[in-house]
């Protein structure tokens, strides 16, 4: 599995924002934006496009467009919503699928809630976005449920991984690649990423840890 670290200055400084315990939900909502818009844009490199005809101010133009029929982005819920309007910077016209899914914080295994794919995912590209890889026992599930559906083929951002979780991701799907801002150090004994962000879909909730 191909698997990408952005390292990037302005990528790593966003992140020591995030990673500040005292960033608040508007400015962890909003950084977590700007680092999925970068992150995207590295992970559509190969995005194809074909020429449409338009009127320049030269006269006619065969240009090149990205056709939105080719993907889907996925956002894992719920956290993965705090990441899709960032990547929707990008590919704004892309439809979106969803799944819930939601970690046991004893078994740390995920329990799916819900799941709405767009109905021609068969021929799509999927562009899972989740902003934490810990476990790697969400992304797993989710690429299961992908490519049970059919989809072409499954590519991963997130934010933030763990070492166990990329193992893991690739040891099920290695066909999946994957990018990312960081691999972190190792997962704690209840299964969080550190040094990481803490529990991601908390601080873009604003929800109680
Ligand atoms: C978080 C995160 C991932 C998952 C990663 O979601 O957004 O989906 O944990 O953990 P794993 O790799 O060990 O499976 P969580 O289950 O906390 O749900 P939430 O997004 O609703 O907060
Ligand atoms: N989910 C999170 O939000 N953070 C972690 O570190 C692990 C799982």
């Amino acid at each position: 599995m191909p698997h990408t670290v952005v390292s990037h200055p302005v990528v790593a400084h966003k992140l020591s924002l995030l990673r500040d315990a005292g960033t608040g939900p508007a400015l962890f909502r909003q950084v977590v934006g700007e680092i999925a818009t970068l992150l995207a844009y590295e992970a559509t490199r190969d995005l194809s496009l074909s020429p449409r005809r338009i009127d320049t101010w030269a006269g006619p133009l065969d240009a090149p467009h990205c056709d939105a029929a080719q993907i889907t982005l996925v956002p894992i819920l719920r956290a993965g919503l705090g990441f899709l309007p960032g990547v929707q910077v990008l590919l704004p016209n892309a439809p979106v699928s969803v799944i819930g899914l939601r970690r046991d914080e004893d078994t740390l295994q995920p329990h799916a809630y819900y799941q709405r794919f767009v109905e021609d995912i068969a021929g799509r590209t999927a562009l899972l976005i989740d902003p934490m890889l810990a476990t790697g026992g969400s992304a797993i599930a989710a690429v299961d449920a992908l490519k049970a559906a059919g989809a072409a083929r499954v590519k991963a951002v997130f934010l933030v991984c763990a070492p166990e979780g990329l193992r893991a991701l690739e040891a099920a799907h290695p066909d999946v690649e994957t990018w990312t801002a960081a691999v972190d150090d190792r997962l704690n004994e209840r299964g969080y990423i550190l040094p990481g962000l803490g529990d991601a879909g908390d601080r873009i909730f604003g929800t109680p840890a």
